[in-house]
């Protein structure tokens, strides 16, 4: 299939056209690596407070947009909103990351609030209204929400690293596992349906720690089924809204995923090899992924890699990114010299 004009190159690529060159956008592509970014921050040390003010989360999604000219704009919030607004207690603490009250029984998940993700955080539907008024008709606009069990294991843990709360409560109760992951299913199923209604062209799924579910069955029943729940009923309302699944860490199992989800589109991490990914374009979009400590490195290793991507992928449908965010001691010029190397 090839591109069609009316639409943005990304929106075709990801429902199945090729574009050469790529369409190019990056992980984390806001955030503190941007000195415009950092320079905001400073008057907002309170990062929620900071999501949520529309004004000023705009104007940070579009920094990148107008540094580098890429493809699509990623509304600047982020996953630990759905538990803050569903009525948990989110922080984070400087230089440290999320904070959150442990969840650890029935009581907790009776308690939270179904309606909070969207109606707590409307703040980012103006967000995403207002950058789709700054936006031009070439660069999309993607929403996104956290996967159900990366949320989860961020509420039963109280932060990240290696999870062991949710490992032990994955063993030792795994009903309330399921209880807890179909609630944050609903919710992100509401948050993404309001982010799409707001603007957004497409969506993002990040299930950052899919990958602590080591087992085909485990995989299959917090990642890939509620996922497809997800999917299922975003494609029921907004059929012309591609989804994005990102199970990172999912290894041999990205294939499983694409397949029993229904997603539209596969982002996948700096760890699945190039013949891989073509194997995965047969079943859907793919998108990837440079190391993003290659792009911290930058030069001429980082141009030739970025080279070999695009080619290697160039027989489908691909769109250029890391395999991760973007690391916060990035020099910006690597990532403008990393567009340039993609598009030329
Ligand atoms: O540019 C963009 O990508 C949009 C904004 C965005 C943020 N977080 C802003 C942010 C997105 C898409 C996210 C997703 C997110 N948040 C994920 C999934 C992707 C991933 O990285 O695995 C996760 C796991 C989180 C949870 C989270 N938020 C952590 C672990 C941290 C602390 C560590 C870190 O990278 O700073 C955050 C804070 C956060 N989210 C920052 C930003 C710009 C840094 C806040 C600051 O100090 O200014």
């Amino acid at each position: 299939m090839s591109l069609s004009a009316a639409e943005k190159p990304l929106i075709a690529v990801l429902k199945g056209a090729d574009c050469s060159p790529p369409p190019v956008w990056f992980l984390r592509q806001a955030g503190r690596y941007l000195p415009e970014y950092r320079e905001l921050r400073r008057e907002s040390p309170d990062f929620l407070a900071l999501c949520n003010t529309p004004e000023l989360a705009a104007r940070i999604t579009l920094q990148p947009v107008d540094r580098f000219a890429v493809d699509a704009a990623i509304v600047f919030s982020d996953i630990l909103i759905v538990p803050h607004g569903m009525g948990r207690t989110v922080r984070f603490l400087e230089g440290e990351g999320p904070y959150l009250t442990p969840l650890r029984c029935q009581a907790d998940i009776d308690a939270l609030d179904a309606e909070g993700a969207v109606e707590k955080n409307r703040s980012l539907m103006e967000t995403l209204r207002l950058v789709r008024r700054k936006l031009d008709g070439r660069t999309a606009l993607i929403g996104f929400a956290g996967g159900p069990i990366t949320i989860a294991a961020y509420m039963i843990d109280g932060s990240g690293g290696a999870f062991p709360a949710t490992k032990r409560l994955i063993k030792d109760d795994p009903g309330l596992v399921d209880r807890l992951v179909a609630r944050l299913a609903d919710a992100v199923t509401g948050l993404l349906l309001a982010e799409v209604e707001a603007g957004a062209d497409a969506v993002q799924i990040f299930d950052s720690w899919a990958g602590l579910l080591d087992d085909d069955v485990s995989f299959a029943r917090w990642c890939v089924s509620p996922t497809r729940r997800i999917v299922a009923r975003v494609r029921d309302v907004h059929p012309r809204i591609p989804v994005i699944g990102f199970p990172r860490g999912a290894g041999r199992r990205y294939a499983e995923f694409a397949r029993g989800t229904g997603i539209h589109a596969l982002q996948v991490d700096q760890d699945v090899p190039l013949d891989m990914m073509r194997d995965l374009q047969s079943i859907c979009p793919v998108q990837g992924n440079l190391d993003p400590g290659i792009l911290l490195a930058g030069g001429e290793a980082m141009r030739r890699r970025a080279q070999s991507i695009v080619t290697g992928l160039s027989g489908g449908s691909h769109v250029f990114n890391l395999g991760h965010g973007i690391i916060k001691d990035t020099p910006p010029s690597h990532v403008a010299d990393l567009v340039n190397a993609v598009r030329s």
